[in-house]
């Protein structure tokens, strides 16, 4: 059992994704959260590939740098595997069961379930209330992913000097993110959906949040990535040179008309045909805004861009606009990163369950 364990220490969230690690650090001071230590190292390409590790000693050493650069002393770590490694499945069971009666009967039925040979899944479950309308039945989320998608982050985990503790879901992750970020806004928050657009490096998710929880999840294959290998092409820039120009400007005239602008007009088209696949496959006739978030988001005025093509308002994601930051943090490096820490921060917040 390893999804969702139970007691634990403090935590450091450790998003690995494709192209990057990312470490976040959190504490509580009274009723605020606070930002103690944060890193990003980008991985060397084909590390991750199609969200399986490829090369666990490389990533356990890129952790290892980012958690000295970071400053923490944390040993323990959250860490998630993609919600596509993931089955997941509500059943229904005893509520006279306890935990451990629960977890033996789990295991028993769960063959059932779960698609795979039992030995090669890591399997957990969470509690989730009572099963409606039928009484002395408690609803029970069964979550399995197979062993090697778990195991290869837990190594790489221990290769760094961390152990981890929980292995989450990212799309869990992102639901904790965003219930701070909804907290933000306390007057928009509505009865409607909410979108939550990540565009990153190589995938561009569009999540749907309804009454707190992910209804609608959708990936393509776009990202950050195009526009970097579009500046290499026309530039003549290796791949890093590419990706500091980008962030850090000092590109020819022609880069904001002739490269940055479509690449915009791509985002926004890549977010109005997923949001499109949500209306037409549900009963919502609209989304009430747009949480903006994946590295992308950092890229000056896209939220504006976005917002006059799809005619939707757009928030850009900050997890961190209400914390405390420690003295240690650069506000204004923590700012352009914080769309791209989603994961990172709703893994980091398992510490405090
Ligand atoms: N300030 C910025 N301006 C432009 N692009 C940026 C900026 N900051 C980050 N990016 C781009 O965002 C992308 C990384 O985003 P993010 O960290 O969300 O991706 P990822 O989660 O690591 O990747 P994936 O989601 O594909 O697994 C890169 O292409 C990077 O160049
Ligand atoms: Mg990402």
């Amino acid at each position: 059992m390893l999804f969702f364990r139970r007691k634990k220490p403090e935590l450091l969230g450790i998003d690995i994704s494709t192209v990057a690690v990312k470490l976040l650090e959190l504490s509580k001071v009274g009723s605020h959260f606070r930002v103690e230590s944060y890193g990003v190292a980008p991985l060397p390409p084909d590390t991750v590939v199609d969200k399986n590790i490829t090369r666990v000693e490389v990533i356990g050493n890129i952790i290892k740098a980012v958690v000295k650069q970071s400053g923490t002393r944390l040993k323990h770590a959250a860490v998630a595997v993609p919600g596509s490694t993931v089955i997941t499945k509500m059943i229904s069971m005893p509520a006279a069961l306890n935990e451990d009666e629960l977890e033996a009967q789990i295991e028993l039925e769960a063959d059932q379930y779960i698609p795979y040979a039992l030995d090669e899944v890591s399997l957990d479950f969470v509690v989730q209330g009572p099963t409606a309308k039928t009484p002395n039945m408690i609803d029970v989320l069964l979550v399995a992913s197979r062993k090697e998608n778990v195991e290869d982050r837990v190594t790489a985990l221990e290769l760094a000097g961390l152990k981890a503790e929980i292995v989450d879901v990212e799309s869990y992750a992102i639901e904790h993110s965003c219930a701070l970020i909804l907290d933000q806004f306390p007057d928009r928050e509505a009865s409607r959906a909410i979108a939550v657009a990540d565009v990153g490096a190589t995938v561009t998710t569009l999540n749907i949040v309804h009454d707190r929880q992910i209804i609608y999840t959708r990936e393509q294959s776009f990202g950050g990535k195009q526009l970097t290998e579009e500046i290499q092409k026309r530039y003549g820039l290796s791949y890093e040179e590419a990706g500091l120009a980008k962030k850090h400007g000092g590109l020819p005239d022609n880069y904001g008309p002739e490269i940055l602008e479509p690449f915009k007009n791509a985002v926004a088209q890549q977010i109005g045909r997923s949001l499109q696949f949500f209306l037409s496959s549900s009963a919502h006739r609209n989304v009430e805004y747009i949480i903006l978030a994946g590295g992308c988001a950092s890229i000056p005025g896209i939220d504006d861009y976005i917002d006059k093509s799809l005619g939707i308002p757009i928030i850009i994601a900050n997890p961190f606009a209400d914390m405390l930051l420690s003295p240690r943090i650069q506000p204004q490096r923590l700012n352009n990163d914080a769309p791209a820490l989603m994961t990172a921060c709703g893994l980091a917040l398992r510490s405090f369950d």
